[in-house]
């Protein structure tokens, strides 16, 4: 394992996100990062000079399998595109590795199903990469409808959307069963985001996120068969009284953009107005109730990739459970599935 606590991380892939991801894993405190590697010739050490140009003793390798094979990596970070997720978070665990996977950990159930089983075999952790859940925003948000403010919670909706730039096509050039399109790109975001506000409760004590029973989805599709732009309803089933209990999420490539959640209760709303980005976004929230009254509350800059990073290397270090479990990315890739199918 590694010297004096800090856990060794290597990168598996040259992707766009380790704008965010490689800073995080340098600047952790609990954290080295040993190696990157990429299947194309000098792209790993262009990603490494790129994002961490003081950073060069880091091993750069031409393919991914030395990176998997390197004695001096305890964890993986796997950037790939979602359809290769299952693949290569495999051979990483079979090797030993601990690996944090980025959402979606994979595009069906059976398949999450399977990295669970190669990581209690191999006694390595492993979790789903939604950072934003380590902002403190969102407990705060929680601690609201947790508190009783905003009454019963009934519904729950989710809006994530931007322009997709031209140099981001590569985003939807395949089709949806294939892992394009929005739906699998920031899909998760919204849909894990509705599933944990729909699972917050007047006394609540745990931290458990309700599941839906039914998915119901429109989207427009590309050329490709990718998504550019989809809106769906989750539904929670009813709640002790009989009332209705909906989830709506909203996500595009085609609009300006958003990135917020809001919680609708018996007694008033609260809501997140930059939940998944956050760069030059002030993290607040508001409320408001009833009677009139509306508050906002606004937080200091916190970089959730940073404390997602910490997170997950004190997991290994010191052998906790990771926040995000395997039951969590089950029942969110169930609810995408459930989402996709209903397109059909
Ligand atoms: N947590 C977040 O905020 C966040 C944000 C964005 C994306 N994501 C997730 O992170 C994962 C990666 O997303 P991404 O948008 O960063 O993907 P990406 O740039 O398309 O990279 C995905 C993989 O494709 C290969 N690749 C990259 N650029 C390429 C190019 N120009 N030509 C050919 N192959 C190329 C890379 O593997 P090689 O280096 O081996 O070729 C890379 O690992 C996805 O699962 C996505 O859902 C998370």
């Amino acid at each position: 394992m590694s010297n004096d606590k800090k856990l060794r991380w290597g990168i598996l892939g040259a992707a766009r996100v380790n704008e965010r991801l490689l800073p995080a894993i340098i600047e952790a405190p609990n954290s080295s990062l040993v190696a990157i590697a990429s299947r194309r010739k000098g792209a790993a050490k262009a990603t490494l000079e790129k994002y961490a140009p003081c950073h060069g003793d880091a091993a750069c390798y031409d393919n991914l399998e030395s990176l998997i094979t390197d004695k001096n990596v305890d964890a993986i970070y796997c950037p790939m595109a979602n359809e290769e997720h299952i693949t290569w978070a495999l051979k990483a665990i079979n090797a030993g590795k601990h690996v944090l996977i980025e959402k979606p950990m994979a595009l069906t159930v059976k398949d999450i199903e399977k990295i669970e089983v190669a990581a209690i075999k191999n006694n390595v952790k492993v979790m789903e990469g939604f950072m934003y859940r380590f902002h403190p925003q969102h407990a705060r948000v929680k601690e609201i409808v947790d508190s009783g403010l905003i009454g019963d919670v009934l519904s729950a909706r989710a809006s994530y959307s931007f322009l997709m730039r031209p140099a981001r096509m590569y985003r939807i050039n395949r089709g949806m069963r294939d892992g394009g399109g929005a739906l699998w790109d920031i899909g998760p975001y919204a849909i894990h985001s509705l599933r944990w506000a729909m699972g917050y409760a007047h006394g609540a004590k745990n931290n458990k996120p309700a599941e839906p029973v039914a998915a119901v989805a429109h989207a427009k599709l590309n050329e490709h068969g990718a998504d550019t732009v989809l809106s769906g309803v989750l539904d929670f089933g009813s709640d002790a009284e009989g009332r209705a209990r909906f989830g709506h999420f909203d996500i595009s490539f085609e609009r300006s953009r958003k990135s917020e959640y809001e919680i609708i209760g018996t007694k008033g709303w609260v809501k997140c107005h930059a939940a998944w980005v956050f760069q030059n976004d002030v993290p607040v929230i508001s409320w408001a109730l009833e009677d009139g009254k509306y508050a906002e509350e606004r937080f200091a800059p916190s970089n959730h990739f940073n404390l997602e990073i910490e997170h997950f290397s004190d997991c290994v270090l010191n052998d906790k459970t990771p926040l995000l479990t395997f039951a969590d990315a089950k029942a969110n890739c169930e609810a995408l599935e459930m989402t996709l199918k209903s397109l059909s």
